[in-house]
């Protein structure tokens, strides 16, 4: 399995730290995050974005965002089509958001929650499967609202 990770200034120590991790359950890692965490300049969307953008184009599986609190570049993220990511801060969200809408892109906030914390959502995140049905109906929804603006509810 393949994994693009990103991360801004705040999230350098975390994602080295999650990089060791991945590596020891024997998934491949893409890093095209920062890697300087004195480099305040770097703006969150550029990981986002290129951490979606190689899920979406198939050149990873799945990806992982790390910024300050996982929201700003979680919302890049989401902005390419085919992205559902999530910014989770507890193993329990991350597993159902597998599990029911089959999330694509995790993140997270290095500067919310310690890196032990974030293993076991990484490991709860990456150990479940959607289980398709009703859910699937669901996230066909949200496909409907990317792609059209709208929902047609009828
Ligand atoms: C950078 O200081 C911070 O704004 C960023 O890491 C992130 O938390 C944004 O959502």
């Amino acid at each position: 399995m393949k994994l693009a990770i990103g991360n801004d200034h705040a999230g350098v120590e975390m994602k080295n730290q999650i990089v060791a991790f991945l590596q020891e359950r024997g998934v491949e890692v893409i890093n095209i995050g920062n890697d300087d965490p004195t480099d305040r300049g770097d703006d969150y969307p550029i990981y986002g974005y290129g951490v979606a953008r190689l899920v979406a184009d198939g050149e990873a599986d799945l990806g992982i965002c790390i910024c300050g609190t996982g929201v700003g570049i979680s919302l890049a993220a989401n902005k390419v089509p085919g992205i559902r990511a999530c910014v989770c801060s507890d193993p329990y969200t991350a597993q159902l958001s597998r599990r029911h809408n089959n999330t694509n892109v995790l993140a997270f906030g290095a500067r919310v929650i310690g890196v032990e914390l974030a293993k076991m959502i990484v490991s709860e995140w990456l150990d479940a499967t959607f289980e398709g049905e009703r859910h699937q109906r669901r996230i066909d929804m949200i496909s409907e609202i990317e792609r059209t603006g709208r929902l047609n509810e009828g």
